[in-house]
C-alpha cells in the first residue's frame, strides 16, 4: 500500500471540544468542499479523532489502566464514533467524495500478555479501499483486547500506522491550532531531536483520553523513530489548508522532519 498523505482531522478541529457531543458543522462542511474540488483521486487515507463526541463517552467509562471493562461503556463509546462518523459520511457524500468508512474496531484488536498490549491489524480493507477508488476513513475508536476488555486507540495512533504502512509523503495532523507554540510563536520547520523537550514541556487537556498535544508529539516521535520521513501539525480550520495539503503545497504549520 502507498498513499501521498495521510491526514487526520482532529477533534479539535472538527467538533466543539468543550461541549458534548457537539461538532464544528461550519469547518466539517468546509473541509469535504476542499476534498471535493481538490482531492482529485489521489492516494490519500482520512483519520479522524473523538472530540467531544469520543473523548466524552470514553472519560466515563475508563479506568486508571486504560481500560473499559463495561460492555454498555465499550459499546456507548463506539455509537458516540459512529455518530461523529456519520456527520462527516454526509457532509462529504453530499460534496460528491466517496467517504467510506472503515471501523478500526473491526481490524484492530490487543493481543495482550502479561503487562504487554500488543496491537495488531490487518489493513488489507484499506488498501482494497484505496485500489476501488474510495476515500477510506477511520476514527479514532474503542478496539477490543484479548482480555475480554475494551481500550481507545487515539486516532493520532491510527494515522501514524496508516502512514507508516503506507510510506506516505506526509503526515498531517490537522488541529484548532497553527502547530506547536512556544513561548506564544508557532514553530515553523523542526527536527525529531527536538521533540522530547517539546514533550516534557507540554500538558494534555483533561477532555482528552489520548494525551492530547503531548500524546501527539510522542506518535510523531515514533513515526520519525519507525521510517516516516516528515510528519506536519496544521490548523484544519484555518480556510484553505486541507485543499493545499490535498494539491501537494506547504501549508502554514510545524513541520518535523527526520533530521
Ligand atoms: N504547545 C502547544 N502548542 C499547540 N497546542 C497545544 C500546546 N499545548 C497544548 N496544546 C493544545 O493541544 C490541542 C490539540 O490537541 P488535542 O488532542 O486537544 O486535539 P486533537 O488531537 O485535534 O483532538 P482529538 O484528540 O479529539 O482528535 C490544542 O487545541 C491546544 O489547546
Ligand atoms: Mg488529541
Amino acid at each position: 500500500m502507498r498513499t501521498d498523505l495521510v491526514i487526520k482531522l482532529g477533534g479539535s478541529a472538527i467538533t466543539q471540544k468543550d461541549t458534548p457531543y457537539t461538532p464544528n458543522s461550519v469547518v466539517i462542511k468546509r473541509i469535504a468542499q476542499e476534498f471535493s474540488s481538490s482531492w482529485g483521486g489521489r492516494r490519500v487515507l482520512l483519520v479522524h479523532g473523538g472530540g467531544s463526541f469520543g473523548h466524552r463517552a470514553a472519560i466515563k467509562y475508563i479506568d486508571g489502566s486504560g481500560k473499559l471493562c463495561s460492555p454498555i461503556g465499550i459499546a456507548e463509546t463506539r455509537h458516540a464514533m459512529h455518530r461523529l462518523t456519520s456527520l462527516l459520511a454526509e457532509s462529504f457524500l453530499e460534496k460528491g467524495v466517496p467517504f467510506f468508512a472503515i471501523d478500526p474496531s473491526a481490524c484492530f484488536f490487543y493481543e495482550e500478555e502479561g503487562a504487554k498490549q500488543n496491537l495488531q491489524y490487518d489493513l488489507q480493507p484499506v488498501e482494497l479501499a484505496l485500489s476501488a477508488g474510495l476515500l477510506p476513513s477511520l476514527g479514532g475508536d474503542v478496539v477490543l483486547s484479548s482480555r475480554r476488555h475494551g481500550r481507545i486507540l487515539s486516532g493520532d495512533t491510527i494515522a501514524r500506522i496508516l502512514a507508516l504502512e503506507s510510506s506516505a509523503e506526509l503526515l498531517a495532523f490537522g488541529t484548532d491550532v497553527d502547530g506547536y507554540i512556544e513561548g506564544g510563536k508557532t514553530l515553523g520547520k523542526i527536527g525529531r531531536g527536538a521533540l522530547r523537550e517539546m514533550i516534557a514541556a507540554t500538558k494534555g487537556k483533561s477532555n482528552d483520553v489520548t494525551g492530547g498535544m503531548p500524546g501527539k508529539l510522542s506518535e510523531i516521535g515514533e513515526y520519525l523513530s519507525s521510517g516516516g520521513r516528515r510528519a506536519l501539525i496544521f490548523n484544519a480550520t484555518r480556510p484553505g489548508t486541507v485543499q493545499r495539503l490535498l494539491r501537494g503545497e506547504e501549508v502554514e504549520g510545524t513541520y518535523i522532519d527526520i533530521d
